[in-house]
């Protein structure tokens, strides 16, 4: 009897693994956008994102460690290998492009000596796209990197450890703004 439990229990698993990614993966780019670009506000972009950055956030939001709408409900239920299957998928969707329009040199130049000062190019790498633990976040959308920078500073946002909170301490709501247009549009 205990055995036929164990393996139903496998059976089910299985079979409800192999759904989730198929049957979820069309939900996620309704939001997220196909090509790897989000249409909407407030929902990052997802192209070429680092697949190890992804698997832990998924991780994270599956047990509740990152808190935000709808993406707890999403990740419930999730295997950790749905979440690095997700990670694969993701990081193989075409990078995102910025805006379509002249930036504005005087705030990126601002912008720039903050990345140099603050260090954000050791960790994310000199063209911004990450490695590891450390996101991609060139040309992420202005208005997701504006909320993500905000709540590391206001600790709304709890990262897998406390790396992003201590790097925006000394950093004023003008320079986030400065910032995040200027990654925005770094391509
Ligand atoms: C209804 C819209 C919606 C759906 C559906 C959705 N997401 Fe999200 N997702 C969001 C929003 C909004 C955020 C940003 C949350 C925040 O503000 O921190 C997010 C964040 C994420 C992140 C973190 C990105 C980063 O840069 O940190 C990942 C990874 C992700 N979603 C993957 C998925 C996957 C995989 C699915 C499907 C199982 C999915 N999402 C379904 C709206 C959605
Ligand atoms: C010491 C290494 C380090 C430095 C320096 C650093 N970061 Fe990060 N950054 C990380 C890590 C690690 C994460 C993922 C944290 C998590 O788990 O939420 C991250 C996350 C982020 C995110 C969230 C991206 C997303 O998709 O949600 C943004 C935006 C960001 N960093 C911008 C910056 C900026 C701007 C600077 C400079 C002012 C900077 N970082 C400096 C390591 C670093």
């Amino acid at each position: 009897m205990r055995n036929l439990v164990i393996a139903l229990g496998i059976v089910c698993s299985a079979t409800a693994s192999a759904q989730t990614v198929q049957e979820r993966l069309p939900t996620c780019l309704l939001c997220h956008g196909e090509s790897g670009q989000s249409q909407n506000a407030g929902v990052p972009s997802l192209g070429a994102q680092q697949p190890f950055y992804v698997t832990v956030q998924l991780l994270m939001f599956r047990e509740r460690m990152r808190v935000a709408d709808p993406m707890n409900d999403m990740a419930k239920g999730l295997s950790d290998d749905d979440l690095r299957t997700f990670a694969d998928i993701i990081a193989k969707l075409p990078s995102p492009r910025p805006p379509d329009e002249t930036p504005d040199t005087a705030r990126i130049e601002r912008a720039r000596a903050l990345v140099a000062q603050n260090h954000c190019n050791v960790c994310h790498t000199a063209n911004l796209t990450g490695q590891d633990n450390v996101p991609n976040i060139a040309d992420q959308r202005e208005d997701y990197l504006i909320k993500a920078l905000r709540g590391y500073k206001d600790n709304s946002r709890h990262g897998y450890d406390a790396t992003m909170a201590e790097v925006m301490q000394p950093i004023t709501d003008d320079q986030i703004l400065d910032l995040a247009y200027y990654i925005a549009r770094v391509k």
